[in-house]
């Protein structure tokens, strides 16, 4: 019988132990946790494809602290709410008090009282932590200096819609390696299993005691982490070749030195080619957005790429615009699941 409207996703019984729960980092969640919500937001997905508008969400606010700029993150989450037929209140640093006048304790415990959940975009690890802690709300990190889990859930979901499984899939990060979109990543594809090296300039490589702790969990899983300084020999056998800018938001004055230390590490065509799997469809290239390419940017114009190029970017190869619809999905199994 065709799913009703009214009729809750069936994969949201796996996600019983998610009520109430925010996500600070994937630490947060247990590798069936994680994988419940994959398929959670997977069956969510599905319904909105054949126009299933649900009320999971109906009457719930959301408050969402933005400290750094936004696309895909404030407008997935936006859309996920109301598609639930919740709402979301945008507070960027401009229009609230937070770290200023007021304590983040202060306005934690302020909007606790008044919102059902707290989305934080800034820079601190800690603050959204804070945030957590005084709320006594959920709260989703989307995006901090150190991480950004919810993007990591996007991530997954897209290798899993391309290859059906995690086990032997390859991913080879390149680039900024000590970044928060790489940390998560690493940490998401030990939980679920798969073999991730982060290639990487020594001076930019993760912290040792985070790159221990996803080891143990990747073995623990039947998958591997390394750390890589050697693209070429990083990518050989890549299933996946994952990217981002090579300076994030708050570095911007590091741009010129990051551009020295990384060129080396763009990805282009010659690197997918050294993967030995461009010919044979095993091979996809996936990049967070936003992305430097050729000619897309004031800041590109000038100088061509930086971290990938026009025709990686535009090739069949890229999913990068299904990785950026799937930041919606995964969000929405988010705060479906805990509230
Ligand atoms: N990938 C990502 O977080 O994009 P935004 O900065 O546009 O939210
Ligand atoms: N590492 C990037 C990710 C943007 C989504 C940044 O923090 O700017």
């Amino acid at each position: 019988m065709p799913a009703r409207h009214e009729d809750p996703p069936v994969s949201l019984l796996q996600c019983a132990s998610l009520k109430g729960r925010g996500l600070l980092s994937l630490d947060d969640l247990t590798d069936d946790e994680l994988l419940a919500l994959l398929d959670l937001a997977a069956e969510l997905k599905q319904r909105k494809r054949v126009g299933i508008r649900g009320n999971l969400l109906h009457r719930k606010h959301i408050a969402m602290i933005f400290e750094k700029t936004s696309t895909r993150t404030r407008c997935a989450a936006a859309v996920a709410a109301a598609d639930e037929g919740g709402r979301t209140e945008y507070l960027s640093a401009r229009d609230i008090h937070l770290g200023k006048k007021e304590s983040v304790a202060d306005t934690a415990r302020v909007l606790g009282r008044m919102f059902d959940g707290i989305f934080f975009r800034g820079y601190s690890q800690q603050r959204v932590a804070w945030l957590a802690e005084y709320s006594g709300r959920p709260v989703w990190n989307g995006l901090t200096d150190e991480s950004h889990p919810t993007q990591a859930l996007a991530d997954l979901l897209t290798v899993r819609e391309r290859f059906g499984a995690f086990k032997g899939v390859k991913v080879v990060y390149v680039g900024d390696g000590r970044n928060n979109v790489a940390n998560s990543l690493m940490a998401g594809c030990a939980k679920v299993g798969m073999d991730f090296v982060d290639c990487t300039p020594p001076s930019l490589a993760p912290p040792r005691d985070l790159v221990a702790a996803a080891e143990r969990v990747a073995a623990a899983n039947g998958g591997s982490v390394a750390i890589s300084h050697d693209p070429a020999l990083a990518v050989r056998g890549a299933n996946v070749v994952y990217t981002d800018v090579w300076a994030s938001m708050g570095e911007e004055s590091k741009m010129e030195e990051r551009i020295a230390l990384l060129k080396p590490y763009r990805v282009d065509m010659a690197l997918m080619n050294a993967t030995g799997n461009a010919a044979n469809g095993a091979l996809v290239f996936l990049h967070c957005l936003p992305a430097f390419h050729d000619r897309n940017t004031d800041l590109t114009k000038d100088i061509g790429a930086m971290e990938v190029t026009d025709d990686v970017f535009e090739s069949k190869m890229s999913l990068v615009f299904d990785q950026a619809e799937n930041r919606m999905h995964t969000i929405k199994a988010l705060f479906v699941a805990a509230l």
